[in-house]
């Protein structure tokens, strides 16, 4: 069968022929003809769904990224600039826990949100863990600080993080969070990294509606990135995918008061009036 033919269905009664969808085509699969858009190939087709999703009339459709799981969007944008700017300017890296649980269906909703990152040609590709047992992330904790005894000379602060788990119980990897949730990428995808950071950065400002709160297990990711055989035994990771990012969630114990401030914004401005 050609994919060529039925890569996209358009009701002609509803094509007004307006061409959108062929301009915002990413790839260029679209061409406009007599009887409404046709598409020239199927194999170039990122399935963005943009071709669907602009149609002013719900004309056209497309197999891979169909009409029917798109959902009305009413106004846009969504939210305000201001209301977006403090809320994006309030998402914090949690350190303090409760010790309750995230309810299952919580957990979900941040793994789901995260899969609506940008991905580079939209090959998405990223799987999930969610560590649900904080039995289990206790013995991540000792692998890691094992890890981490093993492998002194890599990082500054791995002797302080030893000695507080050693003498003191005290968990500078997860910081006591009840959850982790790790990303994996089979090992020959060239993007699992850049993907993730992405996706954890979509799942990290929605936690906060949630009540969620979260942080990068940045030291997880070291002993993770060195595919140490202990930590990969422990996640049941399969021998054809790797770790691409790690970070713990759980009911932050505190709430921050203020919007705390960066570096001095460093901007070049680039323009052909310049002298
Ligand atoms: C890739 C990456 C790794 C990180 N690793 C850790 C970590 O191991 N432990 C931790 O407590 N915070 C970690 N962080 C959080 C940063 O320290 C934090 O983002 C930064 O201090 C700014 O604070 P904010 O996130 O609250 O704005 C990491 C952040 C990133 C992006």
């Amino acid at each position: 069968m050609s994919g060529k033919m039925n890569l996209i269905h358009v009701k002609e009664e509803k094509c007004t022929k307006c061409g959108i969808c062929v301009n915002i085509c990413p790839s260029k699969v679209l061409s406009m003809e007599e009887n409404g858009p046709r598409a020239n190939t199927s194999q170039t087709c990122l399935a963005c769904g943009h071709c669907v999703s602009i149609c002013p009339n719900a004309a056209i459709d497309n197999v891979k990224t169909p009409l029917s799981d798109q959902v009305e969007l009413t106004k846009f944008p969504v939210i305000d600039a201001k209301t977006a700017y403090h809320y994006m300017r309030s998402r914090r890296s949690i350190r303090c826990y409760k010790s309750e649980s995230v309810p299952k269906s919580q957990l979900l909703e941040l793994v789901d949100i995260a899969r609506f990152a940008p991905t580079a040609s939209n090959k998405q590709g990223i799987s999930y863990i969610i560590i649900e047992d904080s039995k289990i992330l206790k013995k991540a904790t000792e692998v890691v600080i094992q890890w981490m005894e093993e492998n002194q000379s890599h990082w500054w602060s791995f002797p302080k993080h030893i000695q507080a788990y050693r003498e003191n119980g005290i968990d500078g990897i997860f910081h006591s969070a009840p959850h982790l949730i790790v990303a994996t990428a089979p090992k020959d995808f060239k993007k699992g990294r850049e993907n993730t950071i992405l996706s954890f950065a979509y799942l990290e400002l929605f936690a906060n509606t949630l009540g969620i709160g979260s942080a990068w297990a940045g030291l997880f990711e070291m002993c993770a990135f060195s595919n140490y055989p202990p930590l990969l035994d422990l996640f049941k990771i399969p021998e054809n995918k790797l770790i691409t990012g790690a970070v713990m969630v759980g009911v932050p114990k505190y709430s921050f008061k203020r919007l705390v401030d960066r570096n001095p914004l460093d901007v070049t401005w680039l323009s052909s009036d310049e002298k």
